[in-house]
């Protein structure tokens, strides 16, 4: 058996089903350049029939990448799969996802299908997908919950119509890794033709061992695991990337197997992960958590300081977190900071290096030292949001403990300035009161968390907040040395985000 784990990545598909996480077009190809650049076998895209924003964004996608193979996700139908394959068509390396849900729970309450109706369903799909590429993927979906034996019988069918790989899904996350890997094994084992296809897996979260269940299943044989970066997705998650990758290349002698992850590249991604979605990674987060490598108790301290092995599995340099954070200042020149955006993963095009300039140059004379962090945030919110409806051109709160708090505000909306100022009962209500007058919107705020972006007493103030209007939710994400011109940037981000769902209405993503 090859010792090659192919890395199929579900980010801007799975993960862009995280609640509130949608992505906009640009990101999401900026996004998917970072990802080939990480190495990923494999990269869904989206799903073409469930909105013509996901099929535009994985129109482009497909046009743009040059190693990867671009997948489309699409039902069991003639027009899921014609949409999926009008999206990706041009690819280099254009592939075809198809799935159809295989427990008898699904079977009875969701599709009221019997097992022959979807055996048969299975196999005109892949047939008639492998008619218009030889890439093609077969799922089935809630794929631990099913009957072992028809799970082997549909995977035998879909195999001999054509699928290169078939996939099993722990879509609830209910597996438990002995089993799971007992699964794959008999699977493995009882599919006719299994040696003609590779075995993925894909796994939920919901136990918190997605991880666990993935690593199992590919030591039981499976040799593609479906992963997102930082583990976003669909209720609890999808299996994290960074910690599949990171557990076989640090455990080779207990699992000596390849994936073609760039790790250098893992952190990064990570980063640019989360400032696009405004999803937040937890600080003990494995392997890209800001206290995956710091050693607080004094004897890890003593014993790193005698030999790093002492406490450290991984070395920090190997994800690609530089020690060395400190970049530049005040009085760098738009070279310097060419070259470092380039260290970072990002080749702008003059003109957005020009806009970045300008925008590091702003912060430069409000921060002496211009970190790492810093740079993403110039990068993310100046060049990747320029679609975005409102624009914050002015902020000025007056509050203390005297005083009523009131805020005064100026926004750009699609190129015209408006006005105005209200109050409320701190500084932060008051300029998110005068916003929502402004733009007109009545969405709820359902969360809000301010942190800090780096140390030191001048580091930039990260805000996300969750917004909700008429029952569709968006997260929004903001940064900046002042945390109220922060919470601003993320109230107005949220609401552009809203405004960008409101636009593009994902039709059929909830019956996935
Ligand atoms: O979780 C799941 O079952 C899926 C399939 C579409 C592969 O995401
Ligand atoms: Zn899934």
């Amino acid at each position: 058996m090859s010792d090659r784990v192919y890395i199929f990545d579900t980010t801007l598909r799975d993960g862009e089903q995280s609640p509130g996480a949608s992505m906009n077009t640009n990101e999401k190809l900026r996004l998917a350049i970072r990802l080939e650049k990480l190495g990923v076998d494999v990269l869904e895209a989206g799903f073409p029939a469930a909105s013509e924003g996901d099929f535009d964004a994985v129109s482009k996608i497909a046009a743009k990448l040059e190693r990867t193979e671009v997948a489309g996700l699409c039902r069991a139908n003639k027009n899921d799969i014609d949409k999926a394959w009008n999206a990706v068509k041009h690819a280099k390396k254009p592939k075809i996802h198809t799935f159809i849900a295989t427990s008898d729970i699904h079977l009875e309450y969701k599709l009221k299908m019997s097992r022959e109706e979807v055996l048969q369903s299975a196999v005109d799909a892949v047939k008639y997908a492998r008619s218009l590429t030889d890439r093609v993927e077969f799922s089935a979906e809630d794929g631990s919950r099913s009957d072992r034996d028809f799970l082997c019988k549909i995977f035998g069918a879909a195999i001999e119509a054509g699928a290169t790989v078939v996939n099993l899904p722990d879509t609830v996350g209910y597996a438990i890794p002995g089993e799971f890997a007992e699964m794959a094994k008999y699977v493995i084992e009882h599919t006719p033709n299994m040696h003609k296809a590779i075995l993925s897996v894909h796994c939920h979260n919901d136990l918190g061992l997605a991880t666990a269940n993935t690593l199992a299943a590919i030591g039981a044989g499976a040799r593609q695991a479906e992963v997102t970066v930082n583990g976003i997705g669909e209720r609890a998650g999808n299996t994290s990337l960074e910690e599949v990758v990171m557990a076989l290349r640090t455990r080779q002698n207990y699992m000596p197997m390849q994936t073609g992850i760039v790790t250098e590249e893992i952190y990064p991604v990570s980063r640019l992960v989360s400032m696009i979605t405004g999803i937040i990674v937890q600080p003990n987060k494995a392997i890209v958590g800001a206290n995956a490598f710091a050693h607080e108790a004094g004897i890890h301290q003593d014993g790193m300081l005698k030999n790093p092995m002492t406490y450290e599995i991984m070395k920090p340099e190997t994800i690609g977190l530089s020690s060395g954070k400190l970049v530049l200042g005040k009085h760098s020149g738009r070279h310097a900071l060419r070259s470092r955006l380039k260290e970072l993963g990002y080749e702008l095009s003059d003109e957005e290096l020009n806009s970045a300039f300008t925008r590091f140059k702003e912060l430069a004379d409000k921060k002496k030292h211009v970190l790492d962090e810093d740079l993403e945030v110039i990068v993310t919110e100046g060049i990747l949001r320029t679609a975005e409806i409102f624009k914050l051109e002015y902020l000025h709160v007056s509050a203390g403990t005297s005083v009523m708090p009131m805020a005064s505000v100026e926004l750009d909306i699609s190129g015209r300035k408006v006005r105005g100022a209200d109050w409320g009962n701190g500084p932060i209500d008051s300029a998110f009161n005068t916003i929502a007058k402004l733009t007109g919107t009545e969405s709820e705020l359902l969360r809000f968390t301010v942190s800090a972006l780096s140390g030191g007493t001048d580091a930039q103030g990260e805000v996300t907040v969750r917004l909700r209007e008429n029952g569709l939710v968006a997260l929004g994400r903001g940064a900046d040395p002042d945390i109220i011109t922060a919470s601003a940037k993320a109230y107005i981000n949220g609401l552009n985000r809203l405004e960008y769902l409101k636009t593009h209405p994902i039709t059929d993503r909830q019956t996935l």
